[in-house]
């Protein structure tokens, strides 16, 4: 699909509806858009490449857009391989093109290009660095770990346009956005980007000394209106704060004890007055999403049965997502079960004692098999005592 996206700038991106797991770990049902765009200026400049899953679409596209002129630039924003898999073949197509990227970048090109020959072909750019296409100019800014160490950025001045890599990005193909933007940009967020908080505030940084009209990302739609809605969002987000008040609970129940238990702490919740509660099944929910709805609220109830005296996997799994991911300043409750040696409450609370300014409900709650009627009590009073917190 090729569209003018202002004149002399191209959208030239691919829509991949049968990948089933981006990073081979996040579901995408609506599938995903590996964005690539095209600058026709008395120079031409082409920004980032696409997943070799498409490379024969792309390039259909970058003919078409091209219309006979060559590519003298390509721009790679993000050396990873979702959007740099066919720099070798643009190199090859175009051999008076030169690529131009940060230091890391070409530092790491050949961990991905084995036998590439490019002496005297890589121009590298840093902070503030100017290209001038003709009636356009790209200054770079860099973006480290934004989500790689080499990810830099690029803006357009004439036109006011930030090349944002990864950062704006979403899930879905083109075709296949909800209605939402946030839905699916806080998923992506937090899985891919979230244990960067400090570099993506040192990003928003710069961003707020220019002046942006559209923002390009290498995944999901580009952004034309309301920009600040977008930006802020990303600012709350990058700060760990909270975005929406309420209660995640998540359960990892074996037989259906600690599930139980787990559905009626939320009924309790609702009852007493949260703001929101939502509930997952951590043995058969979306992880991406149970970890993006920690990060949205204040409150986490996290509720697992004990597993070969440890944390039953699929819990284990969550909260180690969430050190991953740098969680962080919230409050957290912690529901066990245990048949003969319940230990997985102490287990998870170490988990979550290495993580920074998390504020522990206790005492924990522990469940010895079936859901009985004194847990109730003991749940109804922690949804009580849960919700005087508001
Ligand atoms: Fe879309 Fe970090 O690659």
């Amino acid at each position: 699909m090729v569209t003018q996206i202002i004149p002399g700038l191209e959208y030239i991106g691919v829509n991949d509806y049968d990948l089933d797991l981006f990073e081979s770990q996040y579901r995408v049902p609506d599938g995903i858009s590996y964005n690539s765009y095209l600058f026709i200026d008395e120079k031409v400049a082409l920004m980032d490449t696409v997943d070799a899953r498409m490379t024969d679409e792309w390039l259909g596209n970058l003919a078409e857009a091209l219309d006979g002129r060559k590519v003298d630039y390509l721009v790679v924003h993000h050396l990873e391989p979702d959007h740099a898999a066919n720099l070798g073949r643009v190199m090859e197509m175009f051999p008076g093109a030169e690529i131009v990227t940060s230091a890391v970048a070409a530092k790491m090109l050949p961990l991905y290009n084995e036998g590439l020959e490019l002496d005297g072909r890589i121009m590298t750019v840093g902070e503030g660095d100017c290209l001038s296409l003709g009636k356009h100019t790209l200054r770079f800014l860099s973006a480290p770990m934004v989500h790689w160490p080499e990810v830099i950025m690029s803006y357009e001045e004439t036109s006011r346009t930030l090349f944002s890599a990864d950062g704006f990005g979403t899930f879905g193909t083109l075709d296949r956005q909800d209605d939402d933007w946030a839905c699916e940009a806080r998923r992506y967020y937090f899985n891919i980007c979230g244990k960067y908080g400090a570099q993506v505030q040192a990003v928003l940084k710069k961003a707020s000394a220019l002046r942006i009209d559209r923002i390009c990302p290498l995944h999901g739609p580009v952004l034309t209106e309301n920009l600040g809605y977008y930006l802020g969002l990303y600012d709350t987000w990058s700060r760990y704060e909270v975005e929406t008040p309420g209660v995640l609970v998540a359960y990892a129940s074996i037989h259906g004890n600690t599930a139980q238990a787990a559905r009626f702490l939320a009924d309790r919740l609702r009852e007493a007055g949260a703001p929101k509660v939502v509930l997952t099944d951590l043995t058969r929910d979306d992880m991406a999403e149970a970890v993006e709805d920690a990060f949205r609220m204040d409150t986490l109830v996290v509720a697992a049965s004990t597993y070969d005296a440890d944390i039953f996997p699929p819990m284990y799994d969550f909260i180690h997502h969430l050190r991953l991911k740098n969680f962080q300043d919230r409050r957290v409750a912690i529901i066990e079960n245990g048949s003969w040696a319940p230990v997985a409450a102490r287990k998870m609370q170490a988990m979550f004692d290495g993580m920074k300014d998390i504020d522990i409900i206790t005492p924990s709650i522990t469940i010895r098999g079936q859901f009985k009627s004194a847990d109730r009590e003991a749940l109804t009073a922690l949804a009580a005592r849960l919700v005087a917190g508001y």
